[in-house]
């Protein structure tokens, strides 16, 4: 029998990998590449009916642009690799356009995990997100009253998690307060959707802040989640991330990631036109394909976490803080 791979051939030093990498460090072929990969996403979105371009303009509101300098906290210092060139955008998440964009293209990147399903993007967009709670529900905390969302961006991930525990909460007999739920992020334009888009105050606060230093006190939490967040940082922040989430979750508490699956075989096969185009797009691709995830969190003191392939391209794990 063939063993499984552990990381797609596309990724790491093998010489497609090499290749491809050769090809996105040439400048002008990764100009042409950059822009090729944005108008494939957008069409391709529109194609399968998301709103992307209609979703961009009715976001964009005078409104919307003064919510950022109450957002941006002055004493935030970026990491390098935070400032480099992502998802096509220069600024890469630092931008306008980078926020306007992102919930289009969350829910594209849900369709394509179920292609040969004639999916609403909505329906896509609650079975990605309930395939991960319900890993959750399994393998989670049984008590959850304060939840942060680490790289929440626009905050899809941060609503669907806090009305998900809202309701179980309900259930619940004794509750010390209701739940609680923090969306946390880099991108201070990223965070000004998220609150527009929370119009009914549910979340408790969008902080501004890096994950690896939340500012936050230790023990302030019972579920961190990084949802969608680690493939797109260098191992060297996941790693200061997971030691951050140690120091502020409860004993008993969880790290919850949902991420792409390097043992998928969804994504072990992506046609080569689709790797490349990630490649270019996603500069720690490489890195987080060759990243031993479990052994990280085990190292930074959590227990064994649970790994259950969540859907046909991702992976969810779940590591818990000691009692
Ligand atoms: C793909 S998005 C996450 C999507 C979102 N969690 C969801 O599931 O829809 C990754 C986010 O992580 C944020 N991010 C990256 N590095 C970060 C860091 N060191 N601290 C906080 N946020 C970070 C980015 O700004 C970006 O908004």
């Amino acid at each position: 029998m063939t063993p499984t791979k552990l990381k797609p051939d596309w990724a790491g030093d093998d010489l497609l990998s090499r290749l491809v990498n050769r090809a996105i460090q040439t400048p002008a072929l990764y100009a042409l590449m950059k822009r090729q990969a944005r108008q494939v996403m957008i069409k391709t979105a529109e194609k399968n009916g998301v709103p992307w371009r209609q979703t961009c303009a009715t976001l964009d509101t005078p409104e919307l642009r003064q919510q950022l300098t109450a957002l941006t906290n002055p004493a935030v210092v970026y990491p390098d690799y935070y400032q480099v060139p992502f998802h096509a955008y220069s600024e890469g998440n630092l931008c306008w356009q980078a926020a306007l964009e992102a919930a289009p293209a969350t829910y594209a990147m849900a369709l394509r995990v179920w292609p040969h399903e004639d999916l609403s993007w909505q329906t896509a967009q609650d079975r990605l997100r309930q395939s991960f709670l319900t890993v959750l529900d399994q393998y989670g905390p049984t008590r959850v009253d304060d939840i942060l969302d680490v790289g929440c961006s626009v905050g899809i991930s941060t609503l669907s998690l806090h009305r998900h525990y809202g309701q179980k909460q309900a259930q619940q007999p004794s509750q010390p307060h209701p739940v609680q739920t923090v969306g946390l992020d880099l991108s201070p334009y990223m965070l000004a959707v998220a609150q527009t888009q929370d119009a009914g105050g549910e979340i408790a606060q969008w902080v501004h802040a890096p994950a690896e230093s939340t500012g936050f006190s230790e023990a302030s939490f019972d579920l961190v989640t990084m949802q969608f967040v680690v493939h797109e940082l260098p191992r060297t922040a996941t790693q200061a991330i997971f030691a951050e989430t140690m120091r502020v979750l409860r004993p008993g508490g969880a790290l919850a990631i949902v991420d792409n699956n390097p043992q998928s075989a969804v994504i072990q096969a992506l046609p080569p036109v689709l790797f490349t185009l990630m490649k270019s797009t996603e500069p720690w691709s490489d890195d987080y394909y060759t990243f031993d995830v479990e052994a990280a969190l085990v190292s930074t003191g959590f227990e064994p976490p649970v790994l259950v392939p969540s859907d046909p391209r991702h992976r969810t794990l779940i590591a818990r803080k000691a009692t």
